[in-house]
């Protein structure tokens, strides 16, 4: 288990660290533990909302940001050729002036596609050109701004059956899309971290053998890729202990790979449990998964998906996130910070 000091740092993340403000690391013994960057995917119609909390907590507490939506095909390329990356550009000049990293989320996903391309009838050789010309516009915009991406989101089909997700890429290119997307991140970015992103992979079972299966075909391939994301959308009833998560990390670190938590968030469901004990039973699970994050030393990332009740895809009345929709810190917040090994400042109800 990890103990409760916090790790030494280099001096410059703790300059960093002073910098961000509300986050304190202090020096400790154990030179070889480390502290997960702590993100939050972004809301911009909230950012941009005139409501000062939200952006005043995301710049004292998180340092990684990752757009919700601004940098998905749909929005990015609404027509054939036509990119617009005004929005997603509001959101890297806040991470920019806040001295945040930014996750670019995401290149090829079988969702969130233009009508355009789900409506057209394409040659395996036309969508071949339509993923590298996407990969090749988008990372090269964002060149000096993200250096990580999530290139393929999603690949596993969440059936157990183990196979590929059969969407538009994979029914029209094959398998093969996926290698295409990696080389093609990497040409536009050589430095840049690339990703695949994937849900339902945080426990045991047959789409962790599959996406290891895949990690392999592409390591022996000579594929670019750095890092597997852990989305963690995960439930009270369905959440990997720290032991299973760790475990699943290290199968992946031990190619060679870095992993980080991507997605975290943790609903309350639908049960009669008095609130209090239903809040208590989701710090334990944020506890869980901080841990495991603590404790691979390749991992880099404890990003959750959203951090206030008051903005999540799963519906405000679900509590899924760190911070109650009027902003104040919820024991899922603390019970992460601990866990994770991050000081905070923001004071203990
Ligand atoms: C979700 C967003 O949160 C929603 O606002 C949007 O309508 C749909 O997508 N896995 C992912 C994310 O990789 O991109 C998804 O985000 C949530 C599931």
């Amino acid at each position: 288990m990890c103990d409760d000091a916090a790790p030494l740092l280099p001096v410059r993340a703790i300059g960093l660290a002073a910098i961000a403000g509300a986050l304190v690391f202090t020096a400790g013994a154990a030179p070889k533990a480390h502290v997960p960057l702590l993100g939050a995917a972004v809301n911009l119609s909230f950012l941009e909302s005139g409501d000062a909390r939200y952006a005043d907590t995301l710049r004292s507490v998180y340092r990684s940001l990752t757009p919700e939506i601004e940098m998905k095909m749909d929005k990015v390329q609404p027509e054939r050729g036509r990119f617009d990356f005004a929005p997603a550009d509001r959101i890297v000049a806040f991470a920019r002036a806040n001295g945040m990293r930014v996750r670019g989320h995401t290149l090829i996903w079988g969702k969130q596609l233009p009508a355009w391309l789900e409506q057209g009838s394409w040659t395996a050789a036309e969508l071949k050109q339509i993923l590298v010309a996407h990969i090749q516009t988008e990372v090269a915009h964002f060149r000096g701004s993200v250096r990580q991406w999530d290139v393929v989101n999603e690949p596993i089909a969440d059936d157990g059956s183990g196979r590929l997700e059969p969407n538009l890429w994979y029914r029209v290119i094959g398998p093969g899309y996926i290698a295409l997307a990696l080389r093609a991140a990497h040409r536009a970015n050589p430095a840049a971290k690339l990703f695949i992103n994937e849900f339902n992979t945080d426990r045991n079972g047959v789409k962790v053998e599959a996406l290891l299966r895949l990690v392999k075909r592409l390591k022996a391939q000579r594929v670019p890729l750095n890092v597997i994301g852990f989305q963690a959308h995960v439930r009270l009833d369905w959440y990997p202990s720290t032991q299973e998560l760790t475990k699943i990390m290290r199968r992946f670190t031990r190619l060679g790979l870095r992993v980080e938590v991507t997605e975290l968030d943790v609903p309350l469901g639908s049960s009669s449990t008095p609130l209090d004990e239903l809040l208590a039973a989701q710090a334990r699970v944020y506890a869980q998964i901080g841990s495991a994050c603590r404790q691979v030393t390749a991992c880099d990332g404890i990003t959750t998906w959203g951090f206030t009740d008051a903005s999540t895809w799963l519906g405000t009345d679900q509590r899924p996130l760190p911070f109650a929709a009027d902003y104040t810190p919820k024991p899922a917040f603390f019970a992460l910070l601990k866990a994770a090994g991050v000081r905070s400042t923001v004071p203990q109800p």
